[in-house]
């Protein structure tokens, strides 16, 4: 329109005076010609701009809402479709992501567990992030932590990126979980968070896990390293040779300490979507892991660790003083923590 408009006008102007000062008038139309350009160029690049900007929003608006596959709606919190800043979902764009945490404590076989989820290709769990002491300094460190893991910006060697379907982390009751559990459990339900709990059921394997462990922390048994997990069957005979002595004045209140730690933060945390495990029923249970799989909502598939149990045999060949252990518990709340719970 703007280009019919110019030579219009330079036509009339052509026609309309032919001899006044031929010079002169060559002028002003080379002027005016080069006036006409420029103005049509102007319009030209503002529409172009204009155009390629419409362009840019259409493509944004397709990209923008993934189509959520059917689902009943108390679903949809639990879905997520992350745009990580650190590199693109490509084909899995559209893929929901859900939100997890293993909420565990130390020596229950949460190592094991999240090496078994890790072993799904659609699950990154990045371990235990919160054992760095500044990320759980205060709630606004922790949360900044959290978001980062769920963009799925958090890389670590667990990171599967683009068709990650769940992503989360191992996070230990004293890193702050029950210190700060208020602002926890209601990031946890704003944001769609699931809790898995895995906790142990004997306690007092659990206490002699610990021992161990913190035994070899100095003794470094394995070729004059420290390790808390194995990989053969040989390292596990290894550190089973040690037998920790226990402290039988100590015994009741520690184990009573933990149970109540436990039950507290389940209590603090009954409010979110949640499933509760313990080591023992999936070490004897093939099916608590398609559970954990369904409730993740990932396909089924086999999983398996490399990791090898480091104490195998009975309990009572793990104490150096097993008959005063025997003793104390006796009649108390925790007696049956002395039998046999399962054999491998
Ligand atoms: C939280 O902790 C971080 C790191 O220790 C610190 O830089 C920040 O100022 C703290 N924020 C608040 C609100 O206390
Ligand atoms: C799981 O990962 C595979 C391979 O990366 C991908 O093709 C598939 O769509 C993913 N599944 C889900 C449920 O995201
Ligand atoms: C320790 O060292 C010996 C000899 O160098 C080797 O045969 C053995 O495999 C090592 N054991 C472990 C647990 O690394
Ligand atoms: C057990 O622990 C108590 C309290 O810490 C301590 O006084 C006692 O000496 C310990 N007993 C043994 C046998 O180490
Ligand atoms: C194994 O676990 C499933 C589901 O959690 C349960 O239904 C089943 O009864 C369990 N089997 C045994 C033998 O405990």
């Amino acid at each position: 329109m703007a280009d019919g408009l110019c030579f219009l006008s330079k036509d009339s102007l052509i026609i309309k005076n032919p001899k006044r000062n031929p010079l002169v008038m060559r002028m002003v139309v080379l002027i005016f010609v080069m006036v006409c350009g420029v103005y049509i160029c102007s319009v030209c690049l503002r529409q172009y701009s204009a155009h390629s900007s419409e362009r840019l929003l259409k493509v944004q608006v397709v990209e923008r809402p993934c189509e959520a596959p059917i689902v009943e709606p108390s679903e949809k919190p639990y879905m997520h479709f992350p745009k990580p800043k650190t590199f693109s979902r490509s084909e899995c764009a559209c893929n929901p992501v859900r939100y997890f945490a293993i909420l565990s404590t130390q020596r229950s076989g949460s190592g094991w567990f999240e090496t078994l989820l890790n072993s799904h290709i659609n699950i990154s769990s990045n371990g235990e992030i919160f054992s760095v002491k500044v990320r759980r300094s205060n709630v606004s460190t922790i949360v900044k932590t959290l978001d980062n893991i769920y963009n799925l910006d958090w890389l670590t060697s667990a990171s599967k990126n683009e068709c990650t379907a769940a992503v989360g982390l191992k996070w230990m009751l004293n890193q702050g979980l029950m210190q700060h559990h208020e602002a926890i459990v209601k990031y946890f339900n704003t944001k769609g968070v699931s809790a898995i709990f895995l906790f142990r059921r004997n306690l007092l394997r659990r206490m002699i896990s610990i021992l161990a462990n913190s035994y070899d922390q100095n003794a470094k048994l394995l070729n004059g390293t420290h390790k808390s997990h194995v990989h053969s069957t040989h390292e596990a005979e290894i550190l089973a040779r040690y037998k920790p002595t226990l402290n039988t004045t100590l015994l009741i209140p520690n184990l009573r300490q933990v149970d109540e730690m436990v039950m507290k933060s389940l209590e603090y945390f009954k409010s979110t979507r949640r499933l509760i495990l313990y080591y023992e029923d999936i070490i004897k249970n093939e099916t608590k892991l398609m559970d954990v799989q369904d409730f993740l909502k990932v396909p089924r598939r086999n999983l398996n660790s490399r990791q090898v149990k480091i104490h195998r045999g009975s309990l009572s060949s793990q104490v150096e003083n097993w008959g005063d252990v025997e003793k104390t518990l006796k009649g108390t709340h925790y007696e049956s923590y002395l039998q046999e719970d399962y054999k491998i």
